[in-house]
């Protein structure tokens, strides 16, 4: 896992609690502070109220970046993306987690609990967490997905 022990914030809804534990421990054993937005229950929830108490931390800066876990990590994502600011990816790889953190800066990593296991999304998370923005020709891209330069519709 990184060496900078930045803060994340940590949100799932009831499918994706058992691999929200499990990279809860492993940010906490990096170091990292960690903000649990939940959910800590078996119980139904609604996966939008925990993406959004997540990019809410990282939009505020109490956290640099998020990680969400659902059964898919699709609903979490689209969730994420409502939220100007907030750049989601769904990760199933190391490779999606460097391109995304290196080509779209991405702030949010989201996973689905039903679809990877425990081992390939820690791998995803330490790539994800540990690849810096490269800027550049994709600075001017990010800049185009600003509310204000998406073209009205027609
Ligand atoms: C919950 O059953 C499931 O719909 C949710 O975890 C997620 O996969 C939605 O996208």
């Amino acid at each position: 896992m990184s060496e900078t022990p930045f803060p994340i914030a940590i949100g799932a809804d009831h499918a994706g609690l058992p691999l929200k534990l499990v990279l809860q421990q492993a940010l906490a054993e990096a170091g990292h502070p960690l903000l649990d937005c939940g959910t800590n229950a078996t119980a139904s929830v609604d996966y939008p109220d925990f993406a959004h108490a997540v990019c809410a931390a990282v939009l505020d800066g109490r956290a640099s970046f998020g990680v969400l876990v659902c059964g898919t990590g699709i609903g979490m994502s689209i969730a994420a993306t409502r939220h100007a600011g907030i750049r989601a990816a769904v990760l199933h790889s190391t490779t999606e987690a460097r391109l995304t953190r290196a080509h779209n800066d991405a702030n949010v990593a989201a996973f689905g609990a039903r679809l990877v296991g425990p081992e390939v999304a820690l791998d995803a998370l330490r790539a994800f967490l540990d690849t810096a923005f490269e800027g550049g020709r994709h600075a001017r891209r990010l800049a185009k997905l600003a509310p204000n330069a998406i073209p009205a519709n027609g």
